[in-house]
This record gives structure tokens, sequence and C-alpha cells, in this order.
């Protein structure tokens, strides 16, 4: 139906006849001549409709925003002084013969360059939203990042498979999505969260290295970066050590940068432990652009009366850390009342603070309401160790350690960016040496910080036997871009006593383990080669490379924080019928449910 799309017409086809296809942007009426902006995928082109074609002036009159319209004319230079630099089709202008309206179309239900579009009007309208050049430009991005990631994984003889989509739950931490079955009542599937197990049991069949760009579902509480459903590329490998993972994965990653974005990612990327990570940022995903570090002050405040200060200092589950801001003898009272709040929501009881007036003059030189509770030898050593100089400003946490760090590195970001600190560029970062487990005080159990299935770095089952189990260390990384994690994974158990022992210091024993994870363990005893891969958050990648503040931008049907589409309005209630059909019965009836809501 066309020659050329919109955003290729250019002074390159000046005089030249185009037919062009699209919606209509804006129609001005200049008195006299009508101009339509029509738009395509690829960009915008005007077009010019003067009373002296007739027809074509009298349709392009009925034209309004949004109706869909087939244009034939002529490219000609724009008059001097309407050219618009901004536009790739900028300076000219296709003078119209012909137009034809192919479909009309309902007032929009807002402007497509309207910036302040609320997100629910956006996700109820999203053909409308996804028309915007700015989610044009994201969904393409995408395409391109997948594409470059399938080119770089086939290139290096990884095959493509897929896994089931009804499946039996794989423990990822999250709580799963269940699919009631018909033919089996009171039977249920389970989305998969990962495939996980699907991809070490591709090994154990041969296939040696295997990729997917694969939707996994999880049923968690939502976030900017977090969705029910998303997209990993999942990636495993047989005879592979994290050496050679870890290489390849980067490598992946670099070609991605380079050939989407056109920027170069170092070579190789830095490393970090886990410990390394937390004492310094609080966070095992630090934002490496932000400068500030988190600076341990518990043996200097050991002593000290402050309470506040010296429990959390002498108690081996806590932490007295010191963070140095730069310039923040400027932020008003407000403002640390703001910050106070702030890390109240991760737990924080208060945020002590040393304002630095001038560090010459010792103790008058300083302003805080902590100031009397502590020791001159206190005082210049938590200056001397910050280095805080006139003009800046040291903030403090004191808690159980899990409380000061995740409360610090929120406030680390956040500072950051307040007080404009983020360095431009990526910095990408593998975290490496987690621990194996982590310690739930809610359940009072050990979980695996990645997934039962990852390697210890103890080559022995019997090297597990140890009085702090959070002292062992996994075999897993995570790649963190800019301070999120895109991607981790793992090398595997892949032998069977080794499987046991590692259930059993998570407190599942082999009865419980032979139930919910027989097949593995029989396939482990089938010759399992050693194994290990990672998966990446592609939502969460193409997120970061797009500039977008949420995953949901660069999805084109994403969910709201509700975990409801607004489009299509699901979640739905379904018939009795079907109920019935699947065995099985609401415990309350929705109408009553939603009557109490009402109400
Ligand atoms: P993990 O659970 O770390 O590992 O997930 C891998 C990556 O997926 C992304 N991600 C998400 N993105 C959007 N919304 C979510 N709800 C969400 N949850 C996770 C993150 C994360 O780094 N099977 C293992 C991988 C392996 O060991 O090979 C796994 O799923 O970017
Ligand atoms: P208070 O003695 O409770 O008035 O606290 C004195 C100062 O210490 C205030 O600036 C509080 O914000 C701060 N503070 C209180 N508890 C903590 C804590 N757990 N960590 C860091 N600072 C705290």
């Amino acid at each position: 139906m066309r020659s050329h799309y919109c955003g290729q017409v250019t002074e390159d086809l000046l005089d030249q006849e185009v037919e062009v296809c699209g919606w209509a942007h804006r129609r001005r009426d200049h008195g006299g001549v009508i101009f339509i902006d029509l738009r395509d995928r690829d960009g915008l082109v005007q077009v010019v409709f003067d009373p002296d074609v007739g027809e074509a002036f009298e349709v392009a009159d009925r034209v309004r925003n949004e109706f869909v319209l087939k244009v034939r004319g002529r490219v000609r230079h724009r008059p001097e002084g309407t050219v618009n630099p901004d536009l790739k089709t900028g300076k000219v202008e296709i003078f119209g013969q012909h137009l034809e309206i192919l479909n009309r179309a309902r007032t929009p239900p807002f402007q497509l360059d309207e910036t302040d579009v609320g997100e629910d009007v956006r996700l109820r309208y999203r053909y409308m939203d996804l028309r915007r050049p700015e989610m044009q430009h994201r969904l393409r991005t995408r395409a391109k990042v997948t594409t470059a990631m399938r080119r770089f994984l086939d290139d290096n003889g990884f095959l493509d498979i897929e896994t089931p989509m009804l499946t039996r739950a794989t423990p990822e931490g999250a709580r799963d999505y269940l699919v009631p079955s018909r033919i089996h009542p009171g039977e249920f599937y389970a989305l998969p969260q990962s495939p996980q197990l699907f991809k070490q049991l591709l090994m154990m069949s041969g296939m040696d290295r295997y990729y997917q760009i694969v939707r996994c579902f999880r049923d968690e509480d939502l976030r900017a970066d977090r969705q029910p459903e998303f997209t990993q590329l999942d990636v495993e490998t047989s005879f592979m050590d994290e050496e050679g993972i870890m290489g390849l994965m980067e490598a992946m990653i670099r070609q991605l940068f380079r050939e989407v974005l056109g920027e170069e990612l170092p070579d190789p990327f830095p490393r970090m432990t886990y410990a390394e990570a937390v004492h310094r940022f609080g966070i095992d995903r630090p934002d490496l652009r932000i400068p500030l570090e988190l600076i341990e002050v518990g043996d200097l405040v050991a002593d000290a009366e402050f309470k506040v200060f010296s429990g959390p200092a002498n108690d081996p589950k806590g932490r007295v850390a010191a963070l140095h801001v730069p310039g923040g003898g400027e932020l008003t009272r407000k403002q640390i009342d703001d910050y106070t709040r702030f890390v109240g929501r991760y737990g924080a009881k208060g945020l002590a603070y040393i304002k630095v007036n001038d560090p010459a003059q010792g103790r008058e030189g300083l302003q805080s309401p902590i100031l009397k509770f502590l020791s001159d030898e206190a005082v210049t050593g938590i200056m001397e160790r910050t280095r805080a100089q006139a003009g800046d400003l040291v903030f403090f946490g004191a808690d159980r350690a899990k409380v000061v760090n995740e409360s610090l590195a929120a406030l680390r970001v956040q500072i950051g960016h307040d007080l404009d600190m983020v360095e431009p560029g990526w910095r990408p970062l593998w975290v490496v040496d987690f621990p194996m487990m982590e310690f739930d005080e809610n359940d009072k159990r050990y979980y695996a910080l990645h997934h039962p299935f990852t390697a210890p770095q103890a080559g022995e089952p019997s090297e597990l036997r140890v009085d702090d189990p959070e002292q062992l260390l996994s075999r897993a990384y995570d790649m963190v871009l800019n301070g999120t994690e895109i991607g981790g994974g793992s090398i595997r158990i892949h032998r069977p006593e080794m499987q046991y022992a590692v259930f059993d210091l998570l407190g599942i024993g082999e009865e419980e383990a032979r139930e919910k994870f027989g097949f593995l363990l029989t396939a482990l005893e089938h010759g399992a080669p050693p194994h290990g891969g990672l998966a990446f958050g592609l939502d969460r990648l193409v997120m970061l490379m797009t500039g977008a503040h949420s995953i949901r931008d660069v999805m084109a049907f994403p969910k709201t924080q509700t975990a409801s589409c607004l489009l299509t309005e699901a979640p739905a209630p379904v018939g009795e019928a079907q109920l019935k059909e699947l065995g099985l019965r609401l415990r309350r009836s929705v109408a009553a449910e939603k009557s109490e809501k009402e109400a």
C-alpha cells in the first residue's frame, strides 16, 4: 500500500511521488491550507493539502486526530522559515495529491504527546500508548536486544529449546501461579517461576548448551522492577566452570551494548565478593556510579555511653556504620527529617548525624544531636576515618546489621540522586562468593540464597558439617548493572549425595526431597555432567538500556502494581459451569465478597 515509511521521507526523495500510510498525528487548518502530520512507526512527515487539489482537500477537511490515512503526493522543500530541525523529515513536506481515509477513530483518550498521562489510562488504552514514539523506540530496542542475544548464543553453539509452561512447582522462593487440572480434579499445575530444573535435566540429556527466551511467573509483591510474568534469557551449559560461564556471558552483554547502543563496556567486568559488597555498600547489588560508601565505626563507639551506638557495636549481629556525604552540610533540618523518615521504612529507628562546619576546631566545629554522647576519642576517630571536611555531613546507622545495611544502602542511592552525585555511564559488576543460605527470622529456618540446586564451594558433603551454616559459600554469581541485578546463576550440584546433603542443611529430609524432587534426584543418578548457567532478567536489562524507570515501560502489555491487566480486565471471575468442570468451588461467593468490599 505504500512506497515509504513516513520517517523515510527526506530530501533524498525531493520531487518524487511517494505513497505513505499512517495515523493523523495532528491536523492544522491554516486559513485555506490544511496540514496533517502523518505518523507511523518510523516517524512523522508533514503533508500539505491545498484547495487547488479539490478532492484531496475535501477529504483532508474531514480528518481528525488518529484517523488512519493513505496519502499520495510529491515531496518538496518546506517553505523558508518552516523547517523543523528536530525532525528527520523536517526539511521537506509532501504536497498531497490523493488522500484516502482507511479508518476513522474516536477522540483519543489522551493526546499522544501529552507527557503527564496517568499510567492507568495508558494501560487501559495500551494500543494508543504504544503508538507514542518513545514506546515504539523501547519495544524496538527490546527486539534488537533479543535478536543480538540469539545471534550471539547461536554463534556459540547454544540450542534454543522450549520447556513446559504447565509444570510442577519449582522453588525459586516466590509463590506459584496455579492452574487447575480438569482431567485430574483437585490437582494443579504450576506455571514455572523459571525453567531451572528443566534446563538442568537438559544438561543431563546431553544437550550441552541450552538457551531460551522464556516467560516466568512469580506471585510476589510487585515493584518498579518486578512483574508477575516477566521474561528471562535462560542459559545452561555442561562441562564449563564459573570462569567460562561468566566470561561468555559478559562477552554477550558487551556485544549487546556495542551493537544496540554503541557503548563499550569494560573487559573484563570487575568482580566483588558478596561480603565486600555488603560491607562497603550495604547491599549485594551496589550502584557503583554513586561515590559514597559505608564506613565501619563500631569499634570507635563500643564504649560510648550512647546505648543506641554501643549496643549494636557490641552485638555480633549488630552494626554501626557511617555514611560520609561530601557537601552534605547544606542539607536542611527538614531534609534530614525526611531522610530519617525514609530510613524508617527499612526499620531504622533514627538517623544520627554530624554536620562538619570546621574540623580544625574539634567539637566546637561540629553540629550534632549525638555529640554530647560521644567521647573526644570517638569523635576524633570518626572524623579521621570518614575524612569529613568542612561543609560535609556524616550520617550514622546503628542496629541489627540487616537494618543498618538495608537502610544505609537505600539512603546512599537516594542521596546520590538528590545531590546529583550519580556519575554517567555503565558500571557492570559481578558479585561472587555468595553465602549458601540465609536465616529467616520469621520462619526460624535457613533458605537457599539462590536456590537449593546451587553447588557449595565445599567439594564434599562432609565439609558442609559446620557450626555456622551461614559461613558456607556457594558457587553463585550475579551480574549487576548500575545498581540493578540483571542476572544471576551458579554452578549446580551434579552429584546426588551432595544434593541430599544440601537439602538436609535446608531442613528438607530425604523423604520430602524424594517427594518434591524425586525426578531430579533420580536423573542425577543416571550420569549427570557438571553443569551451570544463569538467567538474565530481559525486562530489567532493556529498562536500563532504554533509560526507562519501570519494567512496565518495556513490556507491551504489562500488569499494574496489583497484578491486573487494565486492558483486558484480567483477572476476572469465571462461571459456575467452568468451576464445576474443574472440580472447584469457591470458599465464599465472589458476589458476597464484592458487596462486602463495597460496604
Ligand atoms: P533469579 O530468580 O535470580 O534466577 O532470576 C533471574 C533474573 O530474573 C530477573 N527477575 C525478574 N524480573 C522481573 N520481574 C520479576 N518478578 C523478576 N524476578 C527475577 C532478575 C534476575 O536476576 N533459575 C535462576 C537462574 C539460574 O540459576 O540460572 C533464576 O531464576 O533480573
Ligand atoms: P534520641 O536519643 O533517640 O533522641 O536519638 C538521638 C539521635 O540519634 C537522633 O538524631 C536519632 O535520629 C539518632 N538515632 C536514634 N536511633 C538511631 C539508630 N538506631 N541508628 C542511627 N541513629 C539513631
